[in-house]
């Protein structure tokens, strides 16, 4: 560290549709899901991340709890900036007067447009960024996976996030080809939500829809170590009582199914767009899977055996991403793919 670097502070941000995390010297210094609460008449920052979260779907007149980004995009610019500069503070908490230069790598999708960049751009300069790079998920999530980008071979990484499922090959520190889909944990989410409505007739919020996906979860119909049936309690549709109503593992692996068929097209066509010999590589190393959705309970067996290639789950696939942004800070001056 230089004698000056109090004066500079380099941090990585994963803005996510669920989740954001900062990465601080080497660490993870904030994990929280990416969601902010305000006052609804004056637009006052009254919470962020867990504190919002267990407001979500629970607020009056008064209070707006809002998640910034949809799809992996910012849907809400000053919520985006509320929330970025609020996170930033968990770093800070002391420093009212002085604040310190922030030289900051942000990731975005790799199917960004102009216009989407931009935003993050914007909202990362207002929450104090002076010098912001960006990088594409995808890219992150390789190199916090630990592949050497840099290489002349091809690997494929498959980053199943909130927002976006984000499939890509990469080679030579590029992005060769790449498909980013809308599908991923939030509509698996809302899959589990309209499942529970046809079917049982329950309503539930996002909240209780999002704890099945994950106490029982699945992308197979039959698992070797299958979790055990989940009570689900919620009111009845027809008469607003109370009911309550064991769901198994099975029951949402079909209805996941058709989701999860879409993801596995997708993967489908960007290897159909990979040159051959780099083809040859994924083939011989596997793909790899990252973001919360690789958590799925047999997701990897399911596309292993569907695509027969061998798929990985990375390490900690939740912080893969901001792991990779958080090298890729520390080589700002290397790395010629970082966006500026
Ligand atoms: N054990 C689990 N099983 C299934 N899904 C899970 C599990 N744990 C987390 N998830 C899901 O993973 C998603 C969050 O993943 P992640 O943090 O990678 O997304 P993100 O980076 O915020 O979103 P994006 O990259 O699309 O902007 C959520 O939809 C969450 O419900
Ligand atoms: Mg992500």
């Amino acid at each position: 560290m230089g004698l000056f670097s109090f004066l500079t502070q380099e941090i990585a941000i994963d803005l996510g549709t669920a989740n954001t995390i900062i990465i601080h010297n080497d660490k993870v210094v904030v994990d929280e899901p990416s969601i902010v609460a305000l006052d609804a008449s004056t637009g006052k920052l009254l919470a962020i991340g867990e504190k919002a979260r267990q407001m979500h779907g629970k607020t009056h007149e008064n209070i707006k709890t809002i998640r910034p980004l949809r799809d992996g995009v910012i849907a809400d610019f000053n919520a985006a900036e509320q929330m970025i500069r609020g996170m930033i503070k968990i770093i800070n908490p002391r420093q009212k007067f002085f604040t310190p230069t922030l030289r900051m790598v942000v990731c975005i999708p790799s199917g960004s447009t102009e216009v989407e960049i931009r935003a993050v751009r914007d909202s990362a300069e207002h929450a104090g960024g002076r010098d912001v790079y960006m990088i594409y998920e995808p890219m992150a999530a390789a190199i916090g996976i630990g592949i050497d980008v840099e290489e002349p071979e091809g690997s494929m990484v498959v980053d199943i996030g909130g927002g976006t499922t984000e499939i890509a090959v990469i080679a030579l520190g590029g992005i060769v080809c790449n498909q980013s889909i809308r599908i991923a944990g939030d509509g698996f989410t809302a899959d589990i939500q309209a499942y529970m409505r046809h079917q049982h007739n329950i309503k539930i919020g996002e909240r209780t829809a999002e704890d099945i996906k994950i106490e029982v979860g699945s992308a197979l119909p039959d698992l070797e170590d299958p979790p055990r049936d989940y009570n689900v309690r919620g009111p009845n549709l027809m008469t607003a009582m109370p009911i309550e109503i064991p769901i198994s593992y099975q029951e949402i692996a079909h209805c996941l199914d058709k989701s999860l068929s879409k993801v596995e097209s997708a993967i489908i066509s960007v290897l159909e767009q990979t040159p051959p010999e780099l083809y040859a590589d994924i083939v011989s190393k596997g793909i790899y899977l990252a973001g919360g959705g690789a958590l799925l309970r047999g997701l990897d067996k399911r596309l292993t055996d569907k695509i027969n290639i061998p798929f990985h789950i990375a390490e900690d696939p939740l912080h893969a991403v901001a792991r990779g942004t958080g090298i890729a800070l520390k080589n700002v001056d290397n790395f010629s793919f970082l966006l500026r």
